[in-house]
């Protein structure tokens, strides 16, 4: 896969290796990428705003605010990025980045970016040598950023020794490698996969509801994984401390099981892949009081009524699309599972034990079984990110058939 149709955000800081920044730029433009350009306030003074605008062919932002007062936001900008290149980065800047001191674009951007992070450091021999710049690249990379190291060389203060910045060339060459190997294959393009999480509460009065203990984690995992892989994921959740940035998924928030049955419904005709992972509750109460329920010294009856079940009803609705449910069992748990599968029109379920330690809803792993009408299989336990792999493995390779 190439650099091609990406979306590459760099941040210039304040040093001399700055001017080297317009053949990266130019190099990526030719290549097909889409190139946004941020400053820090210093880096206007080796490099003007109109030379790397002409060869980005997009505005530069060096300030929140923009002199025809429109505001850049560091949130879209670094949520649109595929990658962001700190080059050249200052020893400053690199401080700043580590340790959270946002006081410009550029650092504020840095800290709301999800994509991969690389760093070209550039500075004097002796800074560069320094322990903290030393201990400061130690902390980059153990966020996970990419540290494209400096090459020894004539420095601008004439000394020779490492801390100019690495050639354009080497940037560039790092980031097409990257881009070729962390592509995942997109099987799923041109799919759209609906996904249900999180739990659903169902409202007693203005403050109380009833509800369970589903983090959502498992439907998030499964919409990440789904838009890797090029589909355009609708996820539908209840209530969950779970956030997902991603552009491929669109995320619909809702509070009810009605809710989420309505909000299913608006899409259902549209998708190719349906994935239940809902911990939707079964009941709620029948009435919901328009105010506060009082507290008297009488126990209280509430009476519940059953909510739609909305696997159940997609699977009676069912065109063409494929359908996955979900199955949390205490007893009788492959039975239960299959008698779901049956029941609710399905083409796969996942079978989760309570039995087994680090399954089920609130933990960061899972154990699952999948079945369909002809086949079983038994996974180990592993991270909800890796079960989410195992799930859509086997949803495509179902689809193959
Ligand atoms: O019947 P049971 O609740 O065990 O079925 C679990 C599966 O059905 C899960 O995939 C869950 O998301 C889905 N479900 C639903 N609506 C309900 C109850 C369960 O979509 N009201």
């Amino acid at each position: 896969m190439s650099i091609s149709g990406k979306k590459i955000l760099i941040a210039i800081s304040g040093g001399i290796a700055a001017y080297k920044i317009h053949f990266l730029i130019r190099d990526f433009v030719k290549k097909g990428a889409e190139v946004q350009v941020i400053m820090t306030p210093d880096a206007e003074q080796f490099v003007t705003k109109l030379s790397i605008s002409t060869l980005s062919k997009k505005p530069v932002y060096t300030d929140f605010y923009s002199d025809n007062g429109t505001w850049n936001s560091h949130v879209e900008l670094a949520l649109w990025a595929d990658v962001m290149i700190v080059a050249p980065c200052t020893a400053n800047t690199l401080s700043k980045m580590v340790h959270g001191m946002c006081d410009n674009l550029v650092i504020a951007t840095y800290m709301s970016a999800k994509c991969p992070v690389f760093i070209a450091p550039a500075m004097d021999l002796d800074m560069y040598m320094h322990p903290s710049t030393r201990k400061n690249l130690e902390m980059a990379e153990s966020f996970g950023h990419v540290v494209i190291p400096a090459e020894s060389g004539e420095l601008a203060s004439g000394l020779i020794g490492q801390g100019r910045m690495a050639e354009p060339e080497t940037i560039s060459n790092t980031i097409d490698h990257f881009f070729n190997s962390h592509q995942e294959a997109q099987t799923l393009q041109g799919k759209v996969v609906l996904i249900t999480a999180g739990p659903t509460y169902e409202a007693l009065d203005p403050v109380r509801f009833i509800g369970n203990h589903s983090s959502g984690k498992m439907g998030f995992s499964l919409a990440e994984e789904a838009s890797k892989r090029g589909a355009k994921v609708i996820l539908i959740s209840g209530p969950t401390a779970q956030t997902i940035n991603d552009k491929n998924v669109e995320l619909h928030k809702i509070t009810s099981a009605k809710e989420m049955l309505a909000k299913v419904f608006e899409f259902y005709d549209t998708i190719d892949i349906g994935i239940a992972s809902a911990a939707v509750a079964d009941y709620a109460p029948k009435e919901v009081a328009k105010e506060k329920i009082k507290k008297n010294d009488e126990n209280l009856t509430l009476e519940l009524v059953k909510n739609p079940d909305i696997l159940k009803t997609m699977g009676e609705k069912k065109t063409h699309q494929f359908l996955v449910g979900f199955a949390l069992e205490t007893q009788n748990e492959e039975d239960n599972a299959k008698g779901k599968l049956e029941k609710k029109n399905l083409d796969m379920i996942v079978l989760n034990s309570l039995r087994d330690e680090g399954a089920g809803f609130k933990n960061d792993t899972n154990k699952i079984k999948i079945f369909t009408r002809t086949e079983k299989k038994e996974f180990d336990l592993k991270s909800k990110d890796e079960v989410a792999k195992d799930i859509l493995n086997f949803v495509e390779a179902q689809l193959l058939k």
